[in-house]
């Protein structure tokens, strides 16, 4: 078997906390294509490559959480797990829980989550609770639940859920060789940034991290908590990210920093990445690239951008943010000539 084939507790093993005889619930995830991107390198005057972990089987990061969280809580027995969520962890858990054969619950801010995300989590049968706030209010009331209820919770305060993704971090070294110097991550609940330095530090690999929060939803970036955020990156429209310190943390020791990105600079992001390099990714996933073009490469020559979900995900967004063109034909050829060859 080549790495991609092998389930990601496999293939780390030694590094994770899980024993050869446990459950082992596995959709695959995990090693995922780590592409140059040549518009971006040039721009940039550095190679810039992008760690597409929207090769996930859910289309997003969550998945290398998500085997760790679920196959320790089957092991521990547990016959429920529950999230709040901007939509991808709701996915991901989704799907684990199904294969696993267990129930899953999932509360999401109403009207906030993009449809391939609702489409994912619904098609898998979790129970979709909508709720009248936002995400910050959601993991509130999921803690609180699970304190006094024997639920697991799958958020990335679940400590498996941090273990499973700091994987991609030894991905990215090995296939680098230890050459990177600069991961540029988009930052929300602040787990992912939390995982990747875990990670980095773990090989004894030292890259700076520079993560990007959307504007109108940055309480890193302003210092305090935002009680309103807003962005068109629904997935991280988050106030007060739980891993708040060790996010800090990761930034500081590692030379980096959090910083904000507009809603207009990650759309722009977005677009080039789908128009110029080829990838469509999601809106938050394209905070890390706007970042990136925003603050520049800060003397770096090997940079990676985490592209943490797939653009399918949200298609509202897409389709409301491009020049393409729909022309209604007749099934005649000289309509049909006329709006292949005639101008745009
Ligand atoms: N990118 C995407 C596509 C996400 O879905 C998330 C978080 C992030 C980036 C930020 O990662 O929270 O670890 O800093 N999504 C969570 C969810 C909150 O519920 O799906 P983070």
């Amino acid at each position: 078997m080549t790495s991609s084939h092998v389930p990601l507790i496999e293939r780390f093993r030694e590094r994770l906390p899980f024993a050869p005889g446990d459950p082992l619930i596995t959709l695959q995830e995990g090693s995922t294509p780590l592409l140059i991107a040549p518009l971006l390198s040039e721009r940039l005057g550095a190679t810039v490559r992008l760690k597409l972990e929207g090769a996930n089987p859910t289309g997003s990061f969550k998945d290398r959480g998500m085997t760790c969280a679920v196959s320790a809580a089957v092991r521990d027995g547990a016959k429920a797990v529950i999230c709040a969520s901007t939509g991808n962890t709701a996915a991901s858990a989704a799907a684990y829980a199904a294969r696993a054969g267990i129930t899953c619950a999932v509360i999401v801010p109403a009207g906030k989550i993009a449809q391939g995300k609702m489409a994912q989590t619904l098609i898998h049968g979790a129970r979709v609770i909508s709720l009248e706030g936002n995400f910050d209010q959601a993991l509130k009331l999921v803690r609180e639940l699970t304190d006094t209820h024997p639920i697991v919770l799958v958020n990335s305060v679940n400590e498996f859920r941090i273990e499973g993704q700091k994987t991609a971090a030894f991905e990215v070294h090995e296939d680098l060789d230890g050459e990177l110097e600069l991961l540029c991550i988009p930052v929300g609940n602040a787990g992912n940034i939390t995982a990747y330095w875990r990670g980095f530090r773990e090989v004894g690999a030292a890259p700076r991290l520079f993560g990007f929060q959307a504007e109108g939803a940055a309480p890193l970036v302003r210092g305090h908590p935002v009680e309103h955020p807003e962005t068109v990156a629904s997935a991280i429209r988050i106030g007060n990210p739980v891993r708040w310190e060790d996010a800090m943390a990761a930034t500081t020791e590692s030379r980096g920093a959090i910083r904000s990105v507009s809603d207009v600079e990650i759309l722009a992001a977005y677009r080039l990445l789908a128009s110029k390099e080829g990838i469509f990714c999601e809106p938050a996933s394209a905070a890390s690239v706007a970042g990136l073009l925003k603050y520049g490469a800060d003397g770096a020559s090997q940079i990676v951008c985490v592209l943490t979900g797939r653009g399918l995900k949200d298609p509202e967004t897409a389709i409301a943010n491009n020049d393409g063109k729909v022309i209604r034909c007749v099934p005649e050829l000289g309509p049909i000539e006329e709006a292949v060859l005639g101008d745009p």
